[in-house]
C-alpha cells in the first residue's frame, strides 16, 4: 500500500476526531472510550514493551527508545499513541523500516497524540526519543535533598495520566502491556522499576528488569538512587537509602504476615515478589502501588509502626487496581474503594477489630468532612462514586469520596448480606476480573449476578443509585463503632467540662486515638489552651507526620506562634500532598496567612513533585 502525504493527515485528522469522547446514546458500544486517552485500541493495541534507556542524572533527561509490540484490525493505518512533553526523535516498523508520524495539537492536560502510520503487517514499532528536564512524572533530587545528601536521586510517578511524559504508551487503564527494560545508569546508584528488580548495586550500571503479568501504563515506575536492600521473607523486602533501610525494615517488620492475611483472604498473590521503596521525602504520595515495588514515603516511618495500615493499603492493590484495574478514572473507586475495604480487613486480621474500627471510625468523619468541602466548592456532583471528569484533570477525581465512600457502600453490603457472602464475592470477582479492566457499569453487573445465582438474592437498583449515581452519604451508611475511640471522647468532654486532663488515659493512646484527640478539639481554642494542649500532647516536638499535620492545623486558626517555625520546616521539607493540603488551605483563608503561605511555598516549591506543584501553583501563585 502506498500512502500519499495526505492521505496519511487526513486518515490522522479523522482520528483525532474520533478522540473526542461523544455522547452519542444510540451508537452501540462494546466498552467507553476513556476521554483521558487518544489511543484507538479497536484499531491497534499494543501487547508489549521492550524499554532501552540512558538515564541522564546529570541534565536530568532521559534518551530512550520504546518497542512496543502491536495487535492490530483488519485495515488499521495507524498506531496511536499518548504523548506530553517527549521529543519524538524517528519511528521504525518491525526491521529498521522508517515510518511516518504526526502530532495532534498540545492539550494543557492531555498533551498530544502521537499518530504513527503502520503497515498491514507490522508487528513491531520502535519510537526514538528523548524526555526533557521537566517531565512532569519524573522528580529529579539532588543530593542536598536526600538523606544521605552524596547522591542524586529520580522516581516516577505515572498514576494517573503522566506515564505518557516519560514513554510513549497508550495511556488508558483499560488497556494492559507486559515489559521488559534495560536501564542505564551511574555506576553509584541502583534502578528499580515496577518489575523484577536487582538487590544490588553492578559495576556497569546496567539493569535488566521483566515484568511478565500485563499491566496498565500508569504502573510503570522508574527510580534510580543510592538504595540498600533489606530483606523481610523470602519474597518480601525493603530497599531505602543506606541510613534509612533499618529504620525501615523494622517499621514493616510484619511485611510477611501482611502478605499471607491478604492472600488468605482473597485469593494468591499474583506478582511473585512484594518490595516497597521508601523514597525521599518529596515524595507526593503515601503510597503509589507500583506492581512488585511499592513507592512509599518515609512519612509513615513513625518508629511505632503505627502508620502501617499505608503498606496494607498499597499491598491490596495487588488486587483490587493492578489485578482488576478501573477502566477510567471515572471508575477510580472500583480501584480504591475496594482497596480501602480490603485494607481495613488485613489490619483486622493481623491487629483485631478494635484497631480497625477505630481507623473506619476515623475514615468516616473525613468522609463527612469530605463532602461538606466538596459541596462548599460548588463541586457537590464530585461526590458521586461514578465520577464525570470528561474534559478535566483526572487528579480531580483523587478525594476521600473515591476512598471512603466507595469503603461504606463496600461494607453495606457486608453487612447486610453477611461476611461470609461477601467475601466469596470477592474471591471470586478478584479471580473472574484478574488482569481486565471493569468499568462501574461492568461491576454493577456483575455483583448482581454473582448475588443473584450464587445466592438467589437480587440486589436492588436502587442500592447502586443511592450510592453510586447519586451525590452526598446515603441515611445507610455503615456506623463504626470504636470503643478506643469512645475513651479518647470521654478524656475530651472531660477537659472541655473543667479543664482536666488525663495523663494516665493518654499514656496508652497510639497514633489514631491522639489524632482522634486532636480533630475533635473544639473550634475556639484561646492561647492558653493551645499552650496547654501542647504541654499535654508535645505535638509541636512530634516525629509523627500525621499528628503535626492535623495539631498544625489548630496552630493556625489560633494563631499559636510557637509551633510556625516546625510547620515552617514540615512544609519545606515534607512533599506529601494530603498533609500540604490541609495546612496551605487553612492558611490562605486570612490575608496575612496568604502572605506567609506564599513566602513559605517560595521556599518549598523547588522540594516538591509537579503532582503537588500542579496543585498549589493554582492556590498560590
Ligand atoms: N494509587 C494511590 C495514589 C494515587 C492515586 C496517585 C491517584 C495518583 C493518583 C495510592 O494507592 C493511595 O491511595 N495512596 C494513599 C494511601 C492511603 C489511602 C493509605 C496516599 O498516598 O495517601
Ligand atoms: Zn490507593
Amino acid at each position: 500500500m502506498n500512502f500519499t502525504r495526505l492521505s496519511l493527515v487526513a486518515l490522522i485528522l479523522f482520528s483525532m476526531e474520533s478522540c473526542q469522547p461523544e455522547k452519542n446514546e444510540s451508537t452501540p458500544v462494546a466498552m467507553p472510550k476513556d476521554p483521558h486517552s487518544y489511543s484507538i485500541p479497536t484499531d491497534a493495541r499494543v501487547t508489549h514493551l521492550s524499554w532501552k534507556a540512558d538515564i541522564h542524572v546529570d541534565t536530568k533527561t532521559i534518551d530512550a527508545v520504546a518497542t512496543w509490540n502491536i495487535e492490530k484490525s483488519e485495515g488499521a493505518d495507524l498506531l496511536t499513541l499518548d504523548i506530553k512533553g517527549l521529543t519524538i526523535k524517528e519511528v521504525f516498523l518491525d526491521n529498521n523500516q522508517k515510518t511516518e508520524f504526526r502530532l495532534s495539537e498540545k492539550d494543557p492536560i492531555l498533551g498530544q497524540a502521537l499518530a504513527i502510520l503502520i503497515k498491514p503487517e507490522t508487528k513491531r514499532v520502535a519510537v526514538h526519543y528523548s524526555v526533557p528536564a521537566d517531565a512532569e512524572a519524573i522528580q529529579w533530587l539532588s543530593p542536598q535533598q536526600t538523606a544521605g545528601k552524596k547522591y542524586p536521586f529520580m522516581f516516577t510517578q505515572s498514576q494517573a495520566i503522566l506515564a505518557r511524559t516519560w514513554v510513549p504508551c497508550q495511556d488508558s487503564p483499560s488497556i494492559r502491556f507486559t515489559y521488559d527494560a534495560d536501564v542505564k545508569v551511574p555506576n553509584t546508584l541502583l534502578a528499580m522499576m515496577s518489575a523484577s528488580n536487582p538487590q544490588e548495586k553492578n559495576e556497569k550500571g546496567e539493569y535488566h528488569f521483566e515484568m511478565k503479568q500485563p499491566i496498565a501504563s500508569y504502573l510503570l515506575a522508574l527510580t534510580v538512587g543510592d538504595v540498600a536492600f533489606k530483606p523481610i521473607s523470602d519474597r518480601a523486602g525493603i530497599y531505602a537509602e543506606p541510613s534509612v533501610v533499618e529504620k525501615a525494615a523494622w517499621e514493616f517488620a510484619d511485611l510477611e504476615k501482611m502478605i499471607a492475611g491478604a492472600e488468605s483472604l482473597y485469593g494468591k498473590y499474583q506478582w511473585e515478589r512484594y518490595d516497597l521503596i521508601v523514597l525521599p521525602p518529596s515524595f507526593p504520595f503515601g503510597g503509589m502501588e507500583n506492581p512488585r515495588l511499592t513507592f512509599a514515603t518515609p512519612t509513615i516511618l513513625a518508629g511505632d509502626r503505627s502508620l502501617t495500615s499505608l503498606v496494607a493499603h498499597e499491598l491490596a492493590h495487588s488486587w483490587s487496581g493492578n489485578l482488576v484495574t478501573n477502566a477510567t478514572w471515572d471508575d477510580f473507586w472500583l480501584n480504591e474503594g475496594f482497596t480501602v475495604y480490603f485494607e481495613h480487613r488485613i489490619m483486622e486480621k493481623l491487629y483485631g477489630h478494635d484497631y480497625s474500627e477505630m481507623q473506619a471510625t476515623l475514615a468516616l468523619q473525613d468522609l463527612k468532612e469530605t463532602i461538606a468541602d466538596l459541596k462548599g466548592d460548588n463541586l457537590s456532583k464530585d461526590t458521586k462514586l461514578k465520577l464525570d471528569l470528561v474534559g478535566r484533570n483526572p487528579d480531580d477525581g483523587v478525594t476521600d469520596i473515591a476512598y471512603n465512600k466507595g469503603y461504606f457502600f463496600l461494607r453495606l453490603i457486608e453487612e447486610q448480606y453477611g461476611r461470609e457472602k461477601f467475601d466469596a464475592f470477592l474471591n471470586n470477582y478478584f479471580h473472574d476480573n484478574a488482569f481486565k479492566s471493569l468499568d462501574t457499569d461492568g461491576f454493577i453487573k456483575y455483583i448482581k449476578d454473582y448475588y443473584q445465582t450464587k445466592n438467589n438474592i437480587s440486589l436492588s437498583d436502587s442500592l447502586f443509585n443511592e450510592w453510586i449515581f447519586s451525590e452526598d452519604l446515603p441515611a445507610s451508611c455503615p456506623q463504626p463503632v470504636s470503643t478506643l475511640l469512645e475513651k479518647v471522647d470521654a478524656a475530651l468532654s472531660q477537659w472541655k467540662a473543667d479543664g482536666r486532663f488525663n495523663p494516665t488515659a493518654a499514656a496508652q493512646w497510639s497514633t489514631h486515638e491522639w489524632l482522634h484527640f486532636i480533630k475533635n478539639l473544639p473550634d475556639a481554642l484561646s492561647a492558653e489552651q493551645m499552650a496547654a494542649l501542647d504541654a499535654f500532647g508535645k505535638f509541636t516536638e512530634s516525629g509523627n507526620a500525621e499528628i503535626l499535620c492535623a495539631w498544625f492545623v489548630h496552630v493556625i486558626k489560633h494563631n499559636y506562634k510557637k509551633a510556625y517555625p516546625r510547620m515552617e520546616e514540615f512544609l519545606i521539607n515534607t512533599g506529601r500532598r494530603k498533609f500540604l493540603s490541609p495546612l496551605y488551605g487553612e492558611l490562605v483563608k486570612t490575608p496575612e496567612g496568604k502572605q506567609y503561605a506564599k513566602d513559605i511555598y517560595a521556599k518549598a516549591r523547588p522540594n516538591y513533585h509537579f503532582v503537588a506543584t500542579n496543585t498549589f501553583d493554582k492556590l498560590l501563585n
